[in-house]
């Protein structure tokens, strides 16, 4: 009775939960502006939905060319002189054997770039927060949710000062030196595992001017909240249906420039910003190619069909359908119905206007904005078997959990520290293996507390989504063996 009358709610409250994609298009004004000529549409001026996210128009790219810029071209300008990092990391599991020379060397999250005083250097790319070894394969576009914030991300970068020789060497390592140490405290996570990529992002933006870019040692807006908030990686393979990026639906407009933010940590100039602009267009165009992994276990196919039926009638009018009939409504979920962490939401309406304003100023708004909701987008689910922790802020360890919440655990240990072993993967509940410490404090202390989930810190709280909890044993069974074969 309990879920009838919260499923009653979220109908009145979505409007009409059969809702097709045509109807979603129909009488929504698409803000996006093609031209230069027109670019000062703001989030006052539009009449952007909550609800349903319309389309916006996106600069064509290739696909190909994407993927050889992603892995090749100077997207962070800056990072480690290679001779360092050849030390540091001299035999890494993954490379990619189509690049040439020292870069077939380098692990897959480095690019090789030269800066200009010609020094070799080994800078971070988009794949090492979205990209992941998967049963010992790279998965590119699979979120590492295995990533270790919780140590201060300045030392790191000191210790390999040692390694450094020359002048032009130094030179190159201290520019990278000191941006980290500006954001090192805004990207120190509580846990192992859950990304401070929001927090990094607006420590980056405190320090640079919107219009120009250029680089201030003193903030220029007040930095963000040293609690980063704890946020789970997209799977790059949702951006083909998603209309807008990013768990709240804030990234409006076109993506490919949106996405250009997470390289501001050393691109100090307009023609930097614009050198990297004109890679962007093939890069969403690569991301939006992707397609989520297959399921590699068995499948029980009767129990998967009784799931579909489960599926269209609880999940569906938020998640979207699978099938014959595909659909995906881009819905944004109210926080008071889908319950969740709110902690993204209120910071995004509090000081996180700050960053909302200072984007909406740049040079990266002339196509997009960003416009926060006060609320969460429902996910599409495809290849949602392999993306584990659940939820926004990955708060919760598997799906069974997800969907029945009494049984989430509050305090948990990872038992596993990547995605590689097949035997650490719980096929039955969807997730990787983990100790549940049943609120015993003592046990997340010493050997492996990096590892330990507390859901009673700020921000990390595994509240809400509660659509599964009326489902029976069986249905959830169903249910769950359906979501291995989208
Ligand atoms: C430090 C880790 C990190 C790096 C590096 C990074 N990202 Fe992300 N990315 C994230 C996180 C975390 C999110 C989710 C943020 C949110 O929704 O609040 C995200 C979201 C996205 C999304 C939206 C996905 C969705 O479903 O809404 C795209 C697209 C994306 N990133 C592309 C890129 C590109 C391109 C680069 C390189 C230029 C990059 N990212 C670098 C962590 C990272
Ligand atoms: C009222 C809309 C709604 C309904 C109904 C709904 N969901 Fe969700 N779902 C959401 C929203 C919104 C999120 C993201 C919430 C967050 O991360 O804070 C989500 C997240 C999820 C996630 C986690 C995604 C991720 O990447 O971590 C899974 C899995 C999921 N839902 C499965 C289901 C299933 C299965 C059903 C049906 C039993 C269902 N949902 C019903 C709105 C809904």
């Amino acid at each position: 009775m309990k879920v009838s009358l919260l499923l009653m709610f979220v109908c009145v409250f979505i409007s009409a939960c059969q809702q097709s994609d045509e109807q979603d298009l129909n009488g929504k004004q698409v803000v996006v502006t093609t031209g230069a000529t027109d670019n000062a549409v703001s989030a006052e001026s539009s009449s952007l939905p909550t609800d349903l996210i319309p389309a916006s128009m996106q600069r064509a790219g290739d696909a190909v060319a994407g993927k050889h810029a992603l892995i090749n071209q100077p997207i962070v300008s800056c990072g480690i002189p290679l001779s360092a990092m050849k030390q540091l990391d001299a035999n890494p599991l993954y490379t990619f054997s189509e690049r040439e020379g020292e870069a077939a060397q380098l692990a897959y999250n480095l690019n090789l770039v030269e800066d200009e005083q010609g020094v070799q250097i080994a800078a971070s790319n988009c794949l090492t927060c979205h990209a992941a070894p998967l049963f010992g394969e790279l998965v590119i576009g699979l979120g590492n949710e295995f990533l270790d914030f919780t140590t201060n991300a300045s030392a790191v970068v000191e210790q390999s000062g040692a390694l450094v020789s020359g002048e032009s060497e130094t030179q190159a390592w201290e520019k990278f030196a000191n941006r980290i140490a500006a954001i090192a405290p805004y990207i120190q996570m509580q846990t192992a595992g859950v990304n401070p990529a929001n927090n990094l992002t607006f420590a980056l933006m405190a320090h640079r001017d919107p219009q120009n870019m250029q680089w201030h040692e003193e903030p220029l807006i007040k930095p963000p909240p040293q609690l980063a908030p704890p946020v789970s990686v997209p799977p790059w393979w949702r951006m083909k249906k998603k209309h807008a990026m990013f768990w709240m639906g804030e990234g409006r407009g076109d993506h490919a420039s949106i996405m250009m933010t997470a390289a501001i940590l050393c691109a100090d100039s307009k023609q930097d910003v614009q050198k990297l602009d004109a890679i962007a267009p093939d890069i969403r165009t690569y991301i939006e190619s992707i397609e989520p992994p297959v399921y590699p276990f068995e499948i029980d196919s009767t129990l998967a069909q009784q799931g579909k039926k489960v599926f269209e009638d609880t999940c569906s009018a938020c998640h979207g359908t699978y099938g014959e009939q595909v659909s995906y409504p881009n819905r944004i979920v109210p926080i008071d119905v889908v319950g969740t962490d709110p902690s993204l939401i209120e910071f995004a309406f509090g000081d996180g206007q700050a960053y909302v304003e200072w984007f909406n100023q740049s040079l990266f708004a002339e196509l997009a904005q960003v416009y926060p909701s006060k609320g969460y987008v429902a996910p599409p689910l495809d290849g949602i078997w392999a993306t584990a922790p659940f939820l926004h802020n990955g708060s919760v360890p598997t799906i069974r959990a997800l969907l029945n919440s009494p049984t989430r655990p509050s305090l948990w240990r990872h038992e596993v520290t990547d995605s590689a072993s097949k035997t650490q993967f719980n096929q039955s509940d969807l997730g990787w293996n983990f100790i549940d410490l049943a609120n015993n404090a003592e046990a997340s202390a010493g050997v492996g507390a990096a590892w330990v989930y507390d859901t009673r810190v700020k921000g990390y709280s595994n509240t809400g989504h509660q659509f599964g909890d009326g489902l029976s044993a069986a249905q959830r069974d169903a249910v769950i063996e359906y979501l291995k074969t989208l």
